[in-house]
């Protein structure tokens, strides 16, 4: 049991945690370097999902922490509405320069979940300024996540996150089948799984025609789909989509909140994969998480159809943004750490470190009492656990909580462990946290 707190715990309500639970077993952090976290009863637990996939260069990293100072004592703030600010530009460009293809005019936000809701603003907002507003469908996939925000949520398919706001979620979005054969390919190791079968056949065959295509305005995906537990899609299936939205004129979007900055060893996911999306939402990593920044970059013919209208010049050509879009300090902070991800090499970093992390959890954890799958890709990684009884979620939190009560720091997602950590992980923490996740899986088989 951890050591209580002073801490007062009465007026705090917990993002996403079992709150009751939590009050007689806090995880409190107070200090963080490098790999590690300083607890609140002094206890050193690394690190092992990136604090939710955001810190990939390591925790308390001098020059970002420099840049943000710096920043402060030049300009703290300015409106973003009618004006500009020198750090926005020069982040933009350099984040448009790592995108591939034309993906080059980024609309700035504070996260993924507003990422999630510019884009398919964006997706209404192009198709109508083109003459073609009857296009107002979305389609998202079963278990996606683009977080809790009315859009994000309602192209999301995580049971839970909508269970609760049924009623009011969009109109008019559809859902394409979950990318995940548990038969053939429970167990993926750094590559794509070849399917014998076409899972998009049931987009094209009944999603696309029930809709008319000439409706649907986008399509959203994870290229990996991230908080369901780490997914891969079968090989061909990015591409595939691109097929079928360019016949279709349907805008792709990615959402690379978590895969975007060098998850899986290149800049995005879209290089992994080689298909370029129509827009790309980014946040988490670009910052490295130490200050709160998103964004949508959107293909140059995305921008050209909304500038091309018959308003007076004088007029807003999208009414859309957020009073923190493209703060100074939060693009001062993802400045500095593209340059550290630059000059470390860390990308190549986390592909290589990808494949040891990999190695060690198909080598050291396939076979274990309990143990019904594991995929991985880049540098993440799930563990599938058999549900324990009639308490879905129930084997892998305590599996959570006892890699935690032995300093290594994973992330529960329904029966899932999830594993992701800085690309700065070091071979020997990578033992460290699969031999923790191994002993603590055994703990509860
Ligand atoms: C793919 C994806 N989209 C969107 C989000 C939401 O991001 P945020 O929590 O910054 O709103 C997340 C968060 O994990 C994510 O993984």
């Amino acid at each position: 049991m951890t050591a209580s707190t002073s801490l007062p715990m009465d007026n705090h309500w917990l993002p996403f945690t079992p709150n009751r639970q939590f009050r007689h077993d806090p995880r409190i952090f107070v200090g963080a370097d490098g790999m590690h976290f300083t607890t609140h009863d002094g206890r050193q637990v690394i690190d092992g999902i990136s604090s939710l996939w955001c810190v990939g260069a390591g925790h308390n990293r001098k020059p970002i922490n420099e840049a943000i100072k710096r920043q402060l004592d030049t300009l703290d703030y300015a409106t973003a509405f009618q004006a500009g600010n020198d750090q926005a530009f020069l982040a933009a460009q350099k984040i448009a320069q790592l995108a591939p293809g034309d993906l080059n005019k980024v609309l700035f936000c504070n996260s993924g979940s507003e990422a999630a809701d510019t884009a398919l603003k964006v997706a209404l907002a192009y198709h109508r300024a083109r003459g073609e507003g009857h296009r107002t469908v979305f389609i998202g996939r079963e278990k996606g996540y683009h977080g809790v925000n009315f859009g994000g949520m309602s192209v999301g398919g995580l049971p839970a996150n909508r269970k609760a706001f049924g009623a009011q979620l969009l109109p008019r979005v559809d859902h394409m089948r979950f990318i995940h054969d548990p038969v053939n390919h429970a167990y993926i190791h750094g590559e794509e799984p070849v399917w014998a079968e076409d899972p998009l056949l049931e987009l094209e065959q009944r999603i696309l025609p029930l809709h008319d295509p000439s409706n649907v305005a986008a399509i959203i995906v994870e290229p990996i789909a991230g908080s369901a537990g780490w997914y891969i899609p079968p090989k061909g299936y990015l591409q595939r989509l691109r097929q079928i939205c360019d016949k279709h004129g349907i805008l792709l979007i990615f959402d690379e909140v978590i895969t975007g900055f060098g998850r899986l060893g290149t800049p995005f996911a879209a290089d992994y994969y080689g298909v370029v999306p129509d827009m790309l939402n980014f946040a988490k990593a670009v910052t490295n998480g130490v200050i709160p920044l998103g964004g949508v970059i959107c293909r140059d013919f995305i921008y050209d159809a909304m500038m091309n209208t018959q308003a007076p010049e004088h007029a807003i050509e999208f009414f859309h943004g957020y009073t923190y879009s493209g703060h100074p300090v939060a693009c001062a902070a993802a400045l500095a750490t593209l340059e550290v991800m630059a000059q470390e090499d860390l990308f190549a970093r986390a592909g290589e470190q990808g494949r040891m992390l990999g190695d060690a959890l198909h080598s050291v954890i396939k076979g274990l009492p309990g143990v019904v799958g594991i995929r991985s890709l880049g540098l993440a990684g799930a563990v599938e656990l058999a549900p324990n009884g009639s308490a879905p979620g129930k084997r892998a939190f305590e599996v959570f909580r006892s890699c935690f009560q032995d300093g290594v720091w994973i992330r529960p997602a329904g029966d899932n462990l999830v594993v992701c950590p800085p690309y700065i992980v070091s071979d020997a923490q990578i033992d460290q946290i699969v031999s923790a996740m191994a002993k603590a899986i055994r703990q509860h088989a």
